[in-house]
């Protein structure tokens, strides 16, 4: 057997300890802000049917065509893939578990996801978001509420730099018209096509006005426009989004190629973007899909959301100069002789049935090394234990940030500590 050493695996990232407590502390902040919404937590698995992506996210996607984990169970020969995106999922889930017919639900999630995309900062195969959506609700309401909820994250984290970019898609029968145009278009000029575009011509015309090929920009610039077939009902819903989000004072552009690159979405769909993280610059992302429910089975059911990148948004805090916060200890248990060893891991599990966290030395060595480890860990008191102590079932109290030892009964030990920290 080799022992060559292993790693993970490319585009995969273990997050250590000191990068995980601000996962954490992003995690903790941003359930609170969902539950001020009233959002409530759903749990999906990682694997779900590969037809259920392919029919949801769309065939001719580039996430469908090139970037999932499928594979094949040895068991069974059932066709499996690594989610690539939660939104699918939280629909198969709520639909399978009967959630949608009664009452309109806010759901979120959160993990990791799986694409298998070229690696580059801001972009890995395992990633992690956290996905909302409303389930059951028409109205332009719940579009603009959604968009609020971002800006009111982006304000607590202190995000500067981050700009919202929104465009609508209008319904399907706008988006037939436009596409059959887009087609006929487009196969006029079909010597100006590159590889890519000749291949979506047919499939998925929509996303030839994606293309970052600059000899095609022209071309795509002159294109049938979707603006132009709007239904009176999905531009007075998009008209209501915008005067919603104005009277919040939240700042948008309208890009008219913004067209996403799953295929669920119709009518509002947005995008929060950043400068500062190069071509990985979208924070977050998501918009409005009303055919998504029909598609995996259901009946027609409104619905609206979005994902934030969770790698992304951290590397925007850290470079912000956000402080690695850092887990605390509040007391640093010191101790040395047998029989106060023996009280040593008595107080430790007294202080932690009173709720304090406790870190008992562990290994031995001299006072001095162990007041080292005391400080170094950061607790804000040493409770200090020789056989001396222990014989008269008593500790030694030292405040770390300075101030005098004092000797306690071990009764009285939490309200001394609490009384320090
Ligand atoms: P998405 O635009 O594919 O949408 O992904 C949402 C966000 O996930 C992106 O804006 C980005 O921040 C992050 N992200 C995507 N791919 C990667 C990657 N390879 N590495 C790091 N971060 C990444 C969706 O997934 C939809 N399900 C959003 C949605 C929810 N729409 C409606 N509801």
């Amino acid at each position: 057997m080799s022992n060559e050493t292993l790693q993970a695996v490319k585009g995969m990232n273990d997050i250590l300890p000191d990068e995980a407590e601000l996962w954490l502390w992003f995690e903790e902040e941003v359930r609170d802000w969902l539950h001020s919404y009233g959002y409530r937590n759903i749990r999906m698995p990682l694997v779900e049917p590969t037809a259920l992506f392919r029919r949801a996210i769309g065939e001719v996607t580039d996430i469908v065509e090139k970037e999932m984990y499928s594979f094949e169970d040895a068991l069974n020969g059932d066709h499996l893939t690594l989610r690539p995106e939660g939104t699918a999922s939280c629909a198969r889930a709520a639909l399978q578990h009967n959630l949608l017919y009664n009452a309109p639900q806010r759901l979120y999630y959160s993990g990791p996801m799986f694409r298998h995309e070229r690696p580059q900062k801001g972009r890995y195969r395992q990633f992690h978001q956290f996905g909302v959506e409303a389930l059951g609700f028409a109205g332009p309401d719940i579009d603009a509420e959604q968009i609020l909820m971002c800006a009111r994250l982006w304000r607590r984290f202190g995000l500067r730099d981050v700009a919202l970019q929104l465009n609508t898609l209008g319904d399907s029968a706008s988006r037939h018209r436009h596409r059959a145009k887009l087609i006929s278009y487009f196969e006029q000029h079909r010597d100006m096509l590159d590889a890519d575009a000749t291949r979506r011509l047919h499939s998925n015309p929509l996303r030839i006005l994606d293309s970052k090929n600059p000899a095609m920009q022209e071309l795509v610039a002159a294109a049938p426009r979707l603006a132009d077939e709007l239904e009176d009902d999905a531009l007075r819903h998009f008209d209501e989004v915008q005067a919603m989000l104005k009277r919040h004072d939240v700042a948008f552009e309208i890009n008219p190629h913004l067209v996403r690159g799953l295929d669920y979405y119709n009518r509002t769909v947005f995008e929060w973007v950043t400068t500062r993280l190069g071509a990985q610059g979208t924070i977050c992302a998501g918009g409005r899909y009303d055919g998504l429910v029909e598609q995996v089975g259901g009946k027609p059911t409104p619905a609206t959301g979005f994902a934030m990148g969770v790698e992304r948004l951290l590397a925007l805090l850290l470079e912000d100069g956000m402080a690695l916060p850092r887990a605390e200890v509040d007391v640093y248990v010191v101790h040395q002789g047998e029989l106060a060893s023996r009280l040593a891991s008595r107080v430790a599990e007294q202080l932690r049935d009173d709720r304090l966290r406790v870190l008992l030395h562990c290994g031995g060595g001299s006072f001095k090394s162990q007041m080292k480890k005391a400080d170094a860990s950061g607790a804000a008191v040493a409770v200090v234990i020789g056989d001396d102590e222990a014989q008269a079932n008593e500790v030694s109290v030292k405040p770390m940030q300075g101030g005098e030892q004092v000797r306690v009964s071990v009764q009285n030990l939490t309200a001394t500590v609490n009384q320090i920290i």
